[in-house]
C-alpha cells in the first residue's frame, strides 16, 4: 500500500496545527521514505503563491522537524505541496476544488479538518461535490464537542456525509511511544500480566502534569477546563488501555471493544461520593490570563478517584490528576502493588510517557549486611536516554498520519468511546455544579492543591513522586 498516491488535503492550512505538527510530521515521513507517492493540498483563504507558502512552511519545518533537516530534501518535499486558495465556507467553491483534483489526477483522498469544529459540517457538505471523497478518509482533532450533546450533534453532522469507518478521530496521546508500549509491558511480562488485578494492585495513578499555563489559548481553555481538555480524551484513553481485559486478537475491533468495555464499567458518577472523588482547582493568576473571564470558575487542575466495577478491578482505585502551571512536565502511569507485609514497601511499576520515556520498577531486598531489615531497591530503564531510540521514535503525528494513509484505525478514538467519556465527564461536571464543589487555588510551580494530596491521604495512599 505504500506506493498508493495519497492526497492529503489540509483545511486550515495556515493554522498552528498545520505548521507545528502536520507539516513537520509529513516532512519526516517523506525523509524517512515512508511516504513516497503523495501530494499535500494546503487550503487557505490567503493568496499565497506556491513558493511563498513553501518559504513559510520551511521556517516551521526547520524549527519543528525531528529528523535532520536538509535543503535538498526540503526542495523535493515542496514539489509535493500545492497551495490552494479557497474560502471553504462557500459551498460553490468545492466544484472548483474537484476540478483542481481532477486536473492533477488526485483521487485517493485524506482530508484533514485542521479547523474549528463549527466548520466540520460545512466542509463535509462541501465535499459532497467531490465524488472521490466518498471513498476518502476524514481526520479530525479534538475538541470533539464541548459536552455530550454537542458531540452527538457534531457526530450526526459528520455521519450524514461519511461512514463511521471513514472518520479518524485523532487523540495524539495514542501516538506516543510509551502509550503504544503499555500493552506490551503489561501482557508480555508474566511478572506483571498475572497480577494485573485487584488482588495484587493497591492503586493505579495516571498523572499528567504540565509546566505551561494556558498561554495564548485562553478563549478555548476557559470554556473547557482540565476535565474536558485532558481527562475526557487523553487520560480516559490511557485509563482504558491500562484497565482493559486481554484482547482475544489484535484487530482494531477487538482493541476498541476492550477499551470501551473498561470505560463502560466505570462506577457511575451518581454512585460516587463527590468529595471523595473529585478535586478541582485553578492556579493563582489564571484570572488575569488573556481571554479568561475575570470571575472564571474553570479548573486548570483536576484530581479524580474512580473505580472500575468488574471482576478484575473491584476495589482498586484509579487516581487521575492533571493540571497546568505545575512544578514539572511529567506524564506517568504508576502501578502500586499491595504490600507483602504491613512493614514492607509496595512494589511499584512506573510507565514513563514523557518527557522521559522508560520504565521504573521498585522491589524489596534485605538491607545489606547483618541487618534483616527490608529496604526498597529500584531499576530505572530510560529508553529515550539512548540517542538511537530518540532517532528511531516517530512523533505522535507521524505515526497517526501514516496509520490514516494505511487505513488502520486501531489507535484512534471511536465515536462510542468518545460518547461514553463525554457522558461520564458531563455527569461529574454537573454534580460539581449542583453540589457547589469548591474550586481550590494552587500556586504556580507547585505540585497542585493540598486537597488533591488529602484526597489520597484519606485512603492511606499518596501521589507517587520518584525521589
Ligand atoms: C492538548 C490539550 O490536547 O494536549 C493541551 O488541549 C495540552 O491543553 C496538550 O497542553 C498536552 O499535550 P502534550 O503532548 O504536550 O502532553
Amino acid at each position: 500500500t505504500k506506493n498508493h498516491s495519497y492526497t492529503f488535503t489540509i483545511f486550515g492550512g495556515t493554522g498552528d496545527l498545520t505548521y507545528r505538527k502536520l507539516l513537520p510530521a509529513l516532512y519526516n515521513l517523506f525523509v524517512s521514505k515512508q511516504l513516497i507517492a503523495f501530494q499535500i493540498v494546503i487550503i487557505g483563504r490567503r493568496n499565497y503563491q506556491h513558493d511563498e507558502y513553501c518559504e513559510i512552511a520551511n521556517g516551521w519545518i526547520r524549527q519543528f522537524v525531528r529528523l535532520p533537516y536538509n535543503d535538498d530534501s526540503f526542495r523535493e518535499f515542496c514539489e509535493h505541496l500545492y497551495y490552494y486558495q479557497m474560502d471553504f465556507t462557500q459551498e460553490a467553491a468545492y466544484a472548483d476544488l474537484h476540478a483542481f483534483y481532477s486536473a492533477h489526477n488526485m483521487h485517493e483522498h485524506i482530508f484533514y479538518f485542521a479547523v474549528a469544529p463549527r466548520f466540520f459540517e460545512l466542509i463535509a457538505k462541501g465535499l459532497t461535490h467531490v465524488p472521490d471523497a466518498r471513498q476518502g478518509r476524514v481526520v479530525i482533532e479534538k475538541p470533539f464537542g464541548k459536552d455530550l450533546a454537542s458531540a452527538r450533534e457534531l457526530n450526526a453532522q459528520l455521519e450524514a456525509f461519511f461512514a463511521p469507518d471513514q472518520i479518524y478521530h485523532i487523540d495524539h496521546y495514542l501516538g506516543k511511544e510509551m502509550v503504544r508500549n503499555i500493552q506490551t509491558i503489561r501482557f508480555m511480562n508474566p511478572i506483571f500480566a498475572n497480577i494485573w488485578n485487584h488482588d495484587y494492585i493497591e492503586n493505579i495513578q495516571i498523572s499528567a502534569m504540565e509546566e505551561v499555563g494556558v498561554e495564548t489559548r485562553g478563549s478555548y481553555y476557559d470554556q473547557s477546563g482540565a476535565l474536558k481538555d485532558m481527562v475526557q480524551n487523553h487520560l480516559f484513553q490511557i485509563l482504558s488501555i491500562v484497565a482493559m481485559e486481554p484482547m482475544r486478537d489484535n484487530s482494531r475491533e477487538e482493541m476498541h471493544r476492550c477499551q470501551l468495555d473498561a470505560l463502560k464499567h466505570l462506577r457511575k458518577a451518581s454512585a460516587l461520593k463527590l468529595e471523595d472523588t473529585l478535586i478541582l482547582a485553578q492556579y493563582d493568576g489564571y484570572l488575569k490570563e488573556k481571554d479568561v473571564a475575570a470571575d472564571s470558575k474553570t479548573e486548570t487542575y483536576a484530581a479524580l478517584r474512580l473505580f472500575i466495577d468488574n471482576e478484575r478491578w473491584q476495589g482498586t482505585p484509579f487516581y487521575i490528576r492533571t493540571g497546568k502551571k505545575l512544578d514539572r512536565r511529567e506524564m506517568e502511569i504508576i502501578i502500586t502493588f499491595k504490600r507483602p507485609l504491613p512493614t514492607a514497601d509496595p512494589n511499584i511499576l512506573i510507565i514513563k510517557i514523557q518527557p522521559t520515556e522508560g520504565v521504573y520498577v521498585r522491589f524489596n531486598i534485605k538491607k545489606p549486611g547483618n541487618s534483616e531489615e527490608i529496604v526498597p531497591a529500584s531499576m530505572d530503564f530510560c529508553q529515550s536516554c539512548q540517542e538511537i531510540n530518540r532517532i528511531n521514535t516517530p512523533e505522535a503525528y507521524e505515526r497517526l498520519l501514516m496509520a490514516v494513509a494505511l487505513g488502520d484505525a486501531s489507535w484512534f478514538s471511536q465515536w462510542d468511546q468518545i460518547e461514553t467519556s463525554w457522558e461520564y465527564v458531563d455527569q461529574l461536571k454537573q454534580r460539581a455544579i449542583n453540589e457547589f464543589l469548591p474550586i481550590h487555588v494552587y500556586q504556580p510551580g507547585s505540585e497542585g492543591p493540598n486537597e488533591a494530596a488529602a484526597l489520597l491521604a484519606k485512603q492511606g495512599h499518596e501521589w507517587f513522586n520518584q525521589e
